[in-house]
Formats: structure tokens, C-alpha cells, sequence
């Protein structure tokens, strides 16, 4: 049977990492993967964790399994920091997830188990994986459109248009609650205000990627386009990691979050949730989320976090900066100021696939082939050799 098997394409983001980690050149650079690193290239481990750790280290009892929805006071807790203050807590059912990536597959797959052929409308473009994992739970993908026709601010009289013209009730439309990726091109209030009131009209209901929490403009403010749609729709489902925030990636933890009608359907929700998981994987893992838990809910070790999500964001908009400046005074023949509009770890350049390919080949700097870059790998030490290599690279392949 397996003899019958192709081989099948890499992935177009965890794949570069893969070429990355065999390139032998000294000088190469990975903008590639969303992995937060510091000024001297190094994906650290927070403080708060630390700490957070050592206590679990001494406290822990037992390694017992989890219950299928997971570990209680992390869920209080992550579901407050995600939405107290925006809807009735009692209205929601949530389970913790391997990643955001399993919350996606978690929320999407029961939804598909009971509603099949339900379609989920994705943004044009969107994280890769979006598209893998909502066609994996047996929903039908749609896109809409996301940009502007020159690619720089977000086209959002497009986008209204084809999902009010196209949009049915009950079909799910992925949002990217901020810091869209791969584009870093986000709603503004007004923006959002519209997209909500369109959600409503057409009844359809908010599948919201929250992935980058606190990596926008903060931990509370990047919450304003989940608040506007969770007031205009009474049911959402919203999709939390802690990979980027928390810094803890291999630890996968996140959370899947059903925000129901009325506090009385969370209980079926709920149960519908658990079989998905129990069927899946069991019971999620301990540790990652007993060190979410354990930061969250001592408010030392919460000022602490906080900081460091603060020196973490503040970090990546002075590279997106220094890079806009950068490249300014590399080359006059792109003018690069659109990207300073961006938040959060990426950046859509306006490079092509051809270009990246230029990038890697010749210079070892390794992009996503939409021109996706990680802002978040660029550091004052690496950012000449970059923004020259962009400008060679223009030179080199612009006709
Ligand atoms: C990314 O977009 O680079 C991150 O979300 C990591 C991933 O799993 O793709």
C-alpha cells in the first residue's frame, strides 16, 4: 500500500526551516518561520517562565492525565485574558488545544462533524495552514479577498463586497484578531465596525485566529476586533495560542474557545468539544499549560510577563523600523514606508517567489516565497547585510 505513496510537496513555511538548517553558509539569515528572537538572534525563554517552571518543578504531584478539556484554572484564565469584559464568561465553551493550530483543528472538526459542507471563508492571502486544516475537518474553504490591488493596506471595500455578495447564514469567515499573518496588515476600528455590522447582516459567524495576542498595540488593545464582532454576532468561535506571547512554541499550548448564544447551549457545546478531543489525541498535555496557568495567575509573575511581551513587541516595531530606514537609504527604486503600517511578527514586502529565490540562492537570506518576512529575525547586526541584499537583489532582477 505505502509503495503506492508520492511524496508530498514540503511546507511552505516549516520546509524552508528545513533547507535553512542544512544550508552551510555562516552568514545566512531565517526570516522564515514565526519564532520571536532577540537582538542576538536567539529564540529565549522568557523570565516568567523560568520562574514559573521552577515552581511547577517543586509543587508538581503527580503526572496523572489531564480531563479531556484540560487543565481548569489554565481555562479560566485564558479565557479571561482573552475575553473578560467582552462577553458573558458563562457563555463560553472551551477546551485546551496542542497550539493554536490544534484549537483551529479542534473548533473546526466538531464543526464539521455535525454541520458537514459548512463553509469557512478564508482571507486571500492567509497563513498557509489555515486552508490544510479547515479542508482536513471537512469544512468547504472559500476565500475572500484581503488587499488592496497594490498589495500595500488592507482592501477592505473588496473584501465587504464579496463576502456580502457571496456570503450565505451560518457560513464561517477567519478573521486574524490582529496582526494578520502573513501580511501584517490589520482593520483599524472603523474597518472592524464594518466588518461586524456585515457579519451580522449576512448572519455568518467569526472563526477568529488570535494567535499574536499582545503583539499588535497590547495585550488588552489587540482585543478590539474580537469585542466588535462578538457584540454583533451572538456566536463565534475564537481560536487562542500561546506559542508566540508565552514564547512557549514547543510546549504547544492554546485553547479553543466556543462563544455560544445563551450560557445554557455551552454544555452540549462543550461535550461536543471533549469527544473531538478524545478522539483526537485524548487529553492534552500538562506542562505548558500549568506554566501559562501559573504565570497568569500570580501577579508577580504577571507584571513580569507583561513587560516582556511589551519589550518583545517594542523590539520588532524598532526592527520594522530601522528596516524601513534601512532600505530607504539602500536603494531608491522601491519605496518601502508602506510596511511601517504593519504590526506584529510579519511583514509582507511586495517580494515575489522569484526574488526570494534570488534571496536564498545568492545571498543565503531565507523569506517565505509570498515575501513574507519574519520581523522578528531581523537584528541590528544582520540588518545592513539585509537591506542590501534587497537592493541587489532589485537591481538584479527588476527588468
Ligand atoms: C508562522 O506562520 O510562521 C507560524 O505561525 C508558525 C507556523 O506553524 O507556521
Amino acid at each position: 500500500m505505502f509503495h503506492s505513496l508520492s511524496v508530498a510537496p514540503p511546507d511552505p513555511i516549516l520546509g524552508l526551516t528545513d533547507i535553512f538548517n542544512k544550508d552551510p553558509r555562516s552568514e545566512k539569515i531565517n526570516l522564515t518561520v514565526g519564532v520571536y528572537k532577540d537582538e542576538s538572534g536567539k529564540t529565549p525563554i522568557l523570565e516568567s517562565v523560568k520562574l514559573a517552571e521552577a515552581r511547577l518543578l517543586e509543587d508538581e504531584k503527580s503526572k496523572g492525565y489531564l480531563g479531556i478539556e484540560g487543565l481548569p484554572e489554565y481555562l479560566k484564565l485564558v479565557t479571561e485574558l482573552a475575553l473578560e469584559g467582552i462577553v458573558d464568561l458563562a457563555r463560553v465553551a472551551a477546551a485546551q488545544t496542542p497550539g493554536g493550530t490544534g484549537a483551529l483543528r479542534v473548533g473546526a472538526e466538531m464543526i464539521g462533524t455535525h454541520f458537514p459542507g459548512t463553509r469557512i471563508w478564508v482571507s486571500n492571502p492567509t497563513w498557509a495552514n489555515h486552508n490544510s486544516i479547515f479542508a482536513a475537518a471537512k469544512l468547504a474553504v472559500e476565500t475572500y479577498p484581503y488587499l488592496s490591488t497594490d498589495k500595500t493596506s488592507l482592501g477592505l471595500g473588496e473584501m465587504l463586497d464579496h463576502l456580502s455578495k457571496n456570503g450565505r447564514p451560518n457560513d464561517f469567515v477567519c478573521l486574524h484578531a490582529c496582526c494578520h499573518n502573513p501580511t501584517g496588515i490589520d482593520p483599524t476600528a472603523d474597518d472592524w465596525n464594518k466588518i461586524a455590522g456585515l457579519m451580522k447582516e449576512k448572519q455568518m459567524i467569526p472563526y477568529i485566529d488570535y494567535a499574536y495576542q499582545g503583539f499588535g498595540d497590547g495585550i488588552v488593545e489587540d482585543g478590539l476586533g474580537i469585542r466588535k464582532l462578538l457584540e454583533a454576532c451572538p456566536e463565534s468561535v475564537l481560536c487562542s495560542s500561546f506559542s508566540k506571547n508565552f514564547g512557549l512554541y514547543s510546549e504547544r499550548v492554546g485553547a479553543v474557545m466556543v462563544i455560544n448564544q445563551s450560557p445554557d447551549d455551552t454544555r452540549a457545546t462543550l461535550s461536543q468539544l471533549k469527544q473531538t478531543v478524545r478522539a483526537n489525541y485524548s487529553n492534552p498535555p500538562r506542562h505548558g499549560a500549568a506554566t501559562v496557568a501559573a504565570i497568569l495567575g500570580d501577579s508577580n509573575l504577571r507584571k513580569t510577563w507583561e513587560h516582556e511581551v511589551t519589550a518583545m513587541r517594542t523590539r520588532i516595531s524598532s526592527m520594522r523600523n530601522d528596516f524601513v530606514a534601512g532600505m530607504k537609504a539602500a536603494t531608491s527604486k522601491r519605496d518601502f514606508t508602506f510596511l511601517l503600517k504593519q504590526k506584529g511578527m510579519f511583514s509582507y514586502t511586495g517580494l515575489t517567489a522569484l526574488q526570494a529565490d534570488w534571496l536564498r540562492n545568492e545571498r543565503a537570506i531565507y523569506l517565505v516565497g509570498t515575501g513574507r518576512i519574519n520581523v522578528a529575525g531581523i537584528s541590528p547586526s544582520n540588518l545592513p547585510k539585509l537591506c542590501q541584499a534587497i537592493a541587489d537583489c532589485l537591481n538584479e532582477t527588476s527588468s
